[in-house]
């Protein structure tokens, strides 16, 4: 019954822009449409059906993405084709990933076609260069508060220098990666103007008020997300003499997705982005899209089928451009987004693996892997065709979000661990040589997150300001241990600039009034080329960390079994220093990589018969893919070198 009510709208709706595209060849775009209107239907009438402009609105959303349609280059409309057809392209194991600041990395988008080779040297083919469209001056936080969804920041380049780099990146084979910052807009935005100047078609695409009567209700039950900058989750505008909501930063107004007019604005800026080449767009804050009065306004229901409904309609226009879900949530809550009741995904196909990079971090800290065992555990099963970002760290703070329970469960009062995790990685705790800077400390609540590199945070930064040379060594090895766990768990591992040449904390940010306050700053540097060419140098750190990572990653693309069809188990083994896991090949079970990592700094034994399946007879087969080299053995005990691991691979 509402399969014909979807057909017989969707038939009203194509006679009534017929006359506008008829000229245009649209045979994919039907096909795709028709497969999938009736989700598209029903998800929109779900979200808006209560609305007396429910079918003009609906109109106006096949329009804007029949005239996307016909905007698509013919060369991506090809790829779209060969991508439907390979529709597990994204799961092998080939894809390496980087992120960075386009101006830290190269100065603007033309320095970042010259430096194309840099990737292909180390072998990254999937580049996120993080936001670039125009933010106000002092009121960007690091380009996540947009003044115009469609222009380049004049200071990064221009729209052709951007296709150009599309262009050459294709050729290369490299995906490009770019930000779509979904939830809300700088308050400079013309949107926001518009409100402020009195537009109430305009004012509705925020949440704004008159009284602080709703707002105090959302207050209750509303987190912060930066309590120290911008404490609460409404500013109060002079101008138009309303209350707006700015869950982030107070110049971040937050879009109103129960307007379907802000729905259909956004997927239009979703789709112009991927004509332009985009192969991924990393959509921003997810979980935030849509506001209830008495819940915390994350991961509602209502965000989810928002997401479902972006990748429907993108599906029918792009099919072979991804989502990234940007939702930094709890592992329950994470894995929702690949698209909760469907069997294949159906929201996000990708999603940051937040839980493992904090659990990761964890065990660096307290050189064992108790709570990263208990934790993994309850990352649920992912759906098929969705996969994990894995990643050491990003531009952001790293949250210590893990469960209570869980710290509970590994041995720990949780409050104490927390409080031992933030002394420990901003240097104060005695024997620590991290040096990073604490990020969001709430008075309230006691929580605290962490800035600083990767390099910085184990122990590099310290070593080089002291010119201990065991110092030195053991942070390189857990530097290429954090990437030996990132490359082999199954995701696309995403590197993070100048990790690979171990660059250190930029205290600079601290002179600049505008940065001052916000300690991310500390890790989103300027790279230092001079300091990079020293990768060619052979006994500098440089050399060290990038060679290897190198061949890590060389070894990672060779090793079909990375790929991330699920095929992973994690074995839980007596000794607490080691983190344990097995991949194995989904279609020839006899194909296995035992992956074993030493999180303490001296060396560590694992009993191979405990293994049961990996024990006598097979250890004297055992070969360490990373080195080539058989490991050592004794008797049926493995030795694991301090801060080191083990791709074991049976011969
Ligand atoms: C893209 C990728 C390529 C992949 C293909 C799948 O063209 O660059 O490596 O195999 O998509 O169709
Ligand atoms: C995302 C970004 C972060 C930004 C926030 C608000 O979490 O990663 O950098 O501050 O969104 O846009």
């Amino acid at each position: 019954m509402y399969e014909q009510l979807s057909h017989s709208l969707l038939n009203d709706i194509l006679n009534k822009i017929e006359p506008k595209i008829a000229k245009q060849d649209l045979r994919y775009f039907y096909t795709r449409l028709g497969a999938n209107f009736y989700a598209i239907h029903s998800l929109f009438e779900k979200l808006y059906g209560g609305r007396e402009d429910f079918e003009e609105q609906a109109q106006q959303l096949v329009e804007t993405m029949a005239k996307q349609y016909i905007s698509r280059p013919d060369k991506l409309r090809t790829l779209d084709i060969e991508r439907e057809l390979d529709y597990n392209w994204f799961l092998s194991q080939k894809w390496v990933g980087m992120t960075l600041y386009c101006n830290g990395f190269a100065g603007n988008l033309k320095g970042m076609r010259e430096n194309l080779h840099y990737f292909q040297e180390l072998g990254i083919n999937l580049v996120h260069i993080m936001p670039i469209l125009r933010c106000p001056e002092g009121k960007s936080d690091g380009g996540y508060a947009v003044s115009d969804f469609r222009k380049i920041d004049p200071r990064v380049g221009t729209l052709e220098d951007l296709e150009n780099l599309s262009d050459d990146m294709q050729q290369r084979d490299i995906l490009l990666t770019l930000d779509v910052v979904l939830n809300h807009t700088s308050d400079e935005h013309e949107w926001a103007k518009k409100a402020r100047a009195g537009d109430k078609k305009y004012q509705d695409y925020f949440y704004t008020f008159g009284s602080r009567t709703v707002p105090d209700m959302f207050e209750q039950n509303m987190l912060e997300v930066f309590p120290e900058t911008a404490p609460g989750n409404f500013t109060w505008n002079e101008e138009m003499q309303r209350w707006v909501m700015t869950v982030f930063n107070n110049y971040q107004w937050d879009l109103n997705y129960s307007n379907p007019a802000v729905f259909i604005e956004m997927l239009d800026v979703i789709l112009y982005w991927a004509n332009k080449g985009t192969d991924i767009l990393r959509l921003d804050a997810v979980a935030f899209l849509w506001k209830k009065i008495g819940s915390t306004c994350q991961n509602e229901r209502e965000a989810h089928l928002i997401l479902q409904l972006l990748k429907d309609c993108c599906q029918v226009v792009a099919p072979g451009v991804l989502f990234i879900a940007e939702a930094i949530v709890a592992p329950l809550e994470v894995t929702k987004y690949f698209g909760e009741d469907a069997i294949i995904a159906k929201e996000c196909e990708i999603a940051y693996n937040a839980t493992y990079m904090a659990l990761l971090w964890d065990a660096v800290a307290t050189k064992n892997a108790k709570l990263l065992n208990q934790g993994i555990k309850n990352v649920p099963v992912k759906l098929e065709r969705a996969t994990w970002l894995n990643y050491a760290r990003c531009h952001d703070d790293i949250g210590l979000g893990f469960d209570d329970k869980d710290i509970a469960l590994a041995g720990y009062e949780p409050a104490n661990h927390r409080k031992f995790l933030i002394d420990y990685y901003s240097g104060k705790f005695e024997d620590s040589h991290a040096r990073g800077v604490l990020f969001g400390e709430n008075e309230k609540t006691g929580d605290a997150r962490i800035s600083g590199t990767l390099a910085s945070l184990v122990g590099l930064q310290y070593a080089i300001e002291t010119g201990d040379p065991v110092a030195t060594e053991s942070s390189i090895k857990l530097i290429l241990l954090f990437h030996s766990m990132i490359l082999s768990f199954g995701g696309i591992p995403l590197l993070y600039y100048g990790d690979e040449i171990g660059t250190i904390n930029d205290n600079s940010y601290v002179n600049d009034p505008i940065k001052a306050s916000d300690s991310r700053w500390v890790h989103r540097h300027v790279i230092d080329w001079e300091k990079a060419e020293l990768r060619h140098t052979s006994g500098t750190v440089e050399y060290s960390i990038f060679t290897a990572l190198k061949r890590m990653i060389a070894v990672h693309k060779e090793t079909g079994i990375f790929a991330d069809f699920n095929n992973r188990d994690l074995i839980e083994v007596e000794n607490p220093h080691l983190f344990v896991f097995e991949r194995y090949d989904i279609n020839r079970v006899s194909e296995r990589v035992l992956v074993v990592a030493n999180f303490d700094g001296k060396s560590q034994n694992l009993d191979l018969d405990s293994l049961v399946s990996w024990g006598a007879p097979h250890y004297g087969q055992l070969v360490d893919l990373y080195t080539g080299q058989r490991p050592e053995i004794f008797k049926n005990t493995l030795v694991v070198p301090g801060f080191s691991f083990y791709w074991l691979y049976e011969m």
